[in-house]
């Protein structure tokens, strides 16, 4: 497995200690045994065993009031290995009034969880939405105070038992803007999300720390963008972030696209873990479902996916049918899919963590600086990212070596020359980081910064 350990890794002493080892050594003897003992699941039969094959997770959605219910907790126990509390976890629920927080739900499901060997995702410390009153009607400093103490004292209450926090959740606004969303917490200041990542790293060290948000799929997107260009930001200046939490509620209005495997190697190339963490598909098509798991592990930083619920009729959007089981808790034709793909994984194809990086061009007049970088790379094709510094309204132009082709573009607007294979790329209000895809057709030179020109 991928996973860190799950455990702090300072000494403890104490009644919490015992139990954390005697849970710790419940789940260890629960992994070995699901992994070598026979009659138990092995690999190749339920998601969690094909996934964990792979080195990676299958997780579930799980909401505390369902876990009375035996059908569901059957299907949970076999199935799956990790978990992530629906609703139990929100700030709603853990800290109903300010200063009392209230763990029962949140503890059924961990201890549910951790005691069955599978892994537990936390699910969100800090979130625009489902805050209660007392916190909805708060701003300013006292906001931002009462944000981060509600991060301290829940991560810390989990301490060692939450492999990944989903540290802050859906920041960005959708659309074209690629800004924050605005919120209360985003009012309090635009650093609020790391305040909240540093708070959580001092509470639970050991622990993975996520930001999550939707629709940030489709790798054209400009809220797709805009987190990645928070998340390179963020890794640049050493704040505390692991991992990016891709949700994948796929849907007609927002659906599957192929571009799906370049966002999370593109993300993961930023040296984050990725991480499909509410997956759901309106109508469940077993080709998507297949899809998005094959990406995933195409994807050697992608841990794992997590499906918003169990069977259609725990789901949040029950009437898309959008989830692996019926509402009876029958294998729907997805399930069968996923776990070919699980059991047909392919090797991971990662770019290298730090790409490489050419020498800044010397700008011609002095007034802008134009950086290229290496990204993803496929078979036949590779991306490029320019990084502009220097001025806010930029021409850049850039040549590739034929027989390459330039196929794709983001976040400028680009013309050629007459050959083709001179781009002058501007600036279009998307920021100063644009990029592009290149056909090689058989040549992989790196394409070369002719120049940087303010305008
Ligand atoms: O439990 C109460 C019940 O007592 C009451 O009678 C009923 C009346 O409205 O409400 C019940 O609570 C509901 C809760 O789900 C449990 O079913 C809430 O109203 C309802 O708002 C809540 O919805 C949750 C939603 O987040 C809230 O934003 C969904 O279950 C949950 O699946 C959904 O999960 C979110 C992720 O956290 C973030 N990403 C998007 C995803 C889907 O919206």
């Amino acid at each position: 497995m991928t996973e860190r350990c799950q455990g702090d890794t300072r000494p403890r002493t104490g009644p919490r200690a015992r139990t954390a080892i005697v849970l710790a050594a419940a789940a260890l003897l629960a992994a070995t045994s699901a992994a070598f003992l026979p009659g138990t699941a092995s690999a190749g039969t339920t998601l969690g065993a094909s996934a964990a094959e792979k080195g990676r997770y299958f997780g579930t959605a799980v909401a505390a009031s369902r876990l009375s219910d035996g059908n569901y907790t059957t299907i949970l126990n076999r199935e799956f290995n990790s978990v992530t509390p629906e609703n139990e976890m929100k700030i709603d629920a853990t800290e109903p009034q300010q200063g009392r927080f209230s763990y029962g739900a949140a503890e059924q499901i961990v201890n549910h969880a951790r005691s069955r060997g599978m892994s537990v995702r936390g699910h969100t410390l800090a979130w625009h939405s489902q805050q209660p009153s007392w916190m909805e009607s708060m701003s300013g400093s006292a906001l931002r105070s009462a944000m981060l103490n509600h991060v301290t004292q829940v991560a810390t209450h989990f301490r060692g038992q939450v492999v990944a926090w989903d540290v802050v959740n859906e920041a960005f606004e959708d659309g074209t803007s690629g800004a924050r969303r605005n919120s209360n917490l985003q009012r309090t200041g635009n650093d609020w999300i790391e305040a909240a990542f540093r708070a959580a790293r001092a509470a639970d060290p050991g622990a993975k720390l996520c930001y999550n948000d939707y629709n940030t799929d489709n790798w054209t997107h400009a809220k797709t963008q805009a987190v990645y260009n928070m998340v390179r930001d963020f890794k640049s200046r050493g704040v505390p972030i692991d991992c990016v939490g891709f949700q994948s509620h796929f849907n007609n209005d927002s659906p599957y696209v192929s571009n799906y495997r370049t966002t999370l190697s593109s993300f993961a190339a930023l040296g984050v873990d990725v991480q499909v963490t509410e997956l759901d598909i309106q109508g469940a098509p077993a080709a998507t479902y297949r899809s998005v798991v094959e990406d995933c592990l195409a994807v050697a930083r992608c841990n794992g996916v997590t499906v918003w619920g169990i069977r259609d009729s725990d789901s949040w959007r029950a009437s898309q049918t959008p989830l692996l089981f019926n509402s009876s808790g029958q294998k729907k034709a997805a399930y069968d899919a996923v776990l070919a793909a699980l059991n047909n994984g392919t090797t991971p194809t990662d770019p290298p963590t730090t790409p490489p990086t050419t020498p800044p061009t010397t700008p011609p007049s002095g007034s802008c600086t134009a950086t290229l970088q290496d990204s993803t790379r496929w078979g036949d094709r590779f991306n490029s990212q320019v990084t502009v510094s220097g001025a806010s309204n930029w021409t850049v132009v850039v040549a590739v070596t034929p027989p390459q082709k330039v196929s794709n573009t983001w976040n400028g607007s680009p013309t050629w020359d007459s050959s083709g294979n001179v781009m002058t790329m501007r600036s279009n209000g998307s920021g100063n980081v644009f990029g592009f895809t290149t056909m090689a057709n058989g040549t992989w030179t790196r394409p070369v910064v002719r120049s940087c020109t303010a305008s």
